[in-house]
């Protein structure tokens, strides 16, 4: 199951990436927005994020005008690690050596052929592990002591 949600300015992408993970057969939650009436992409990243972060959904789409104010919102769950792309080696590499269970576009950075060929690159490569479970785990650390301050 995959998490997806936008605001005003992901919501026309949003609904062309909900088209194509029908027609892939993928499934998915919509958590919104669903017009491009003006919100505040925050409401929005936090249920899908909330729904990563507690395995319902394995992985999560997000889209934001730009994709950077709801990585930024979606980074503060714990146990999410959002990246917002606008090319397909970055989406492929954030899930190699980030392991990142959500991945985040700008809706007015990258039209819907790339951001198709990026979410499939993302939903179908592994993470590396190793030297980069290390990495992460250090992310995780990092967020362990903020918590506990
Ligand atoms: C909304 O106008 C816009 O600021 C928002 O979609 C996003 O780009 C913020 O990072």
């Amino acid at each position: 199951m995959i998490a997806i949600a936008c605001d005003h300015g992901g919501f026309a992408l949003k609904e062309e990436i909900k088209s194509w993970l029908t027609e892939k057969g993928i499934e998915f939650e919509d958590f919104g927005c669903n017009s491009t009436a003006s919100v505040d992409y925050a409401d929005f990243a936090l249920p899908a994020a909330e729904a990563v972060a507690s395995g319902k959904c394995e992985k999560g789409i997000l889209i934001c005008g730009t994709g950077i104010g709801i990585s930024m919102a979606a980074n503060k769950v714990r146990g999410i690690r959002a990246a917002c792309c606008s090319d397909c080696f970055s989406a492929e590499m954030t899930r190699l050596h980030n392991d990142a269970n959500i991945l985040c576009m700008g809706g007015r950075v990258v039209g819907a052929g790339l951001a198709l060929k990026m979410i499939d690159l993302f939903l179908n490569t592994e993470f590396e592990g190793g030297r980069h479970a290390t990495r992460i785990a250090k992310i995780a650390d990092i967020e362990k002591a903020q918590y506990e301050k």
